[in-house]
């Protein structure tokens, strides 16, 4: 986290100053008529915009559910995407401005729900869809303590026309099926990883409907590398009174957390279980290749010469510096090591008797 911290240290000390910050960057920043300093001025603009999304959409800085689905949104939005052509616009708000069409998706189950949220909220602002839905994405992940300050970039057009079906990964898909995906929209199997580690803050409602808000990991409020660890425990049974599952899900190794079936097949497989097994307690590798694919997704389908660096608009987020745990009761004993040509780290395991995750 040292890096992190000092990160922020640079970060205040360009914004407290002129010639640093012009010698660095050869911009000025600007004092906003709300008294925030941003890089340029067609940024402050989204100052208003931010402290909306926190308070409309996000309890006031929330990291629950709404900073939840706001990350899912944007990756169901930009997904729709390829480098050859053919599919839809990328990361252009299609999702938000023909929700009518792409809610209908299967892959899209419970996104309606996000949409009718950020709608009205969306339509107080003067951003187009894509502009709104991606720097919710980043507000929203931003109230995770751990996770890293996402990039934004002003000024997607608004979207000609909703997205094809059949672009978004579903949990029954093969992880050969998933990367083919991945690839056709510019992604490779290390990046596809990155991006996963969104499941970080990430709980179902439509896996199994009769228990909704049952998350992925023991830890959904906080941006660690939990989930990296968790997918790899043996599986024991699955979330909900009758131990029973449901398509796209396989055992857990918690009661009351839910494993989906994509997320341990890609732990496992060949192409893909070093770097799953890389990011466990690595929290500054987690975070820096999230960021870069983050900032990859969100400009998908976008001319960047058009766009403008607002990412100083985005809050920055509490860090997390504890070394991650074994669940109460679990050791490395229950790992299923998929890359037996790395070292696994050494970690404690948390006091007492295992753990009931409570949905979130
Ligand atoms: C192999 C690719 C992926 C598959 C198969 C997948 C599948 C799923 C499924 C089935 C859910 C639960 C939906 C529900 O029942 O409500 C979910 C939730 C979520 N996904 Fe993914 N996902 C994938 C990749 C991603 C990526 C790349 C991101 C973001 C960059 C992402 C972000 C999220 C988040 C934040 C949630 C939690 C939403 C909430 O708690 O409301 N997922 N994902
Ligand atoms: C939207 O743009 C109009 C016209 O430029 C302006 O009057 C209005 O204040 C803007 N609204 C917001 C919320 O920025
Ligand atoms: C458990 O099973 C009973 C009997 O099949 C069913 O009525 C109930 O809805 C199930 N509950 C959950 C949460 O799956
Ligand atoms: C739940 O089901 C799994 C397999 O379907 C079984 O191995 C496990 O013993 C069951 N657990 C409980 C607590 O009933």
């Amino acid at each position: 986290m040292a890096f992190t911290r000092l990160a922020g240290i640079i970060a205040i000390a360009l914004a407290s100053s002129h010639s640093a910050y012009a010698a660095t960057t050869g911009a000025k920043p600007v004092t906003c008529s709300t008294g925030q300093v941003t890089a340029n001025a067609a940024c402050c603009a989204l100052f208003p915009v931010v402290s909306l999304m926190q308070s409309q959409l996000f309890d006031n800085g929330e990291c629950g559910e709404g900073a939840h689905s706001a990350l899912r949104l944007s990756f169901h939005d930009a997904i729709g995407f390829s480098i050859h052509g053919g599919k839809g616009g990328g990361a252009d708000g299609s999702i938000l401005q023909f929700g009518d069409v792409e809610t209908q998706f299967h892959a899209n189950g419970g996104i309606d729900e996000i949409v009718d949220d950020q709608t009205p909220v969306w339509q107080q602002t003067n951003l187009t869809a894509g502009d709104f839905l991606h720097l919710a994405a980043a507000v929203g992940t931003a109230n995770c303590p751990g996770a890293p300050r996402l990039q934004f970039m002003l000024g997607r057009p608004a979207p000609v026309a909703p997205a094809p079906d059949l672009t978004i990964p579903e949990p029954t898909d093969s992880v050969t099926s998933i990367l083919a995906r991945f690839a056709d929209a510019g992604f490779s199997p290390r990046e596809a990883v990155a991006l996963l580690t969104s499941h970080t803050i990430a709980a179902a409602d439509v896996v199994d409907p009769a228990i909704p808000r049952t998350p992925f990991d023991s830890t959904s409020a906080t941006f660690d590398s939990q989930i990296f660890l968790e997918v790899l425990l043996k599986g024991r049974l699955f979330p909900g009174p009758n131990n029973s599952s449901q398509p796209g899900e396989v055992l857990s190794p918690l009661a009351g957390e839910m494993r989906l079936q994509s997320d341990f097949v890609i732990s496992q497989d060949s192409r893909t279980a070093c770097f799953w097994q890389q990011m466990i307690n690595n929290q500054q590798l987690m975070i820096s290749q999230f960021k870069a694919a983050m900032a990859k997704l969100q400009l998908l389908g976008q001319n960047t010469a058009h766009l403008i660096d607002c990412s100083d608009v985005v809050p920055i987020p509490r860090s997390f510096t504890q070394a991650i745990k074994y669940p109460a009761s679990f050791s490395q004993a229950d790992v299923q090591i998929a890359c037996p040509q790395l070292p696994f780290p050494s970690l404690a395991t948390v006091a007492g008797p295992a753990p009931t995750v409570a949905p979130v």
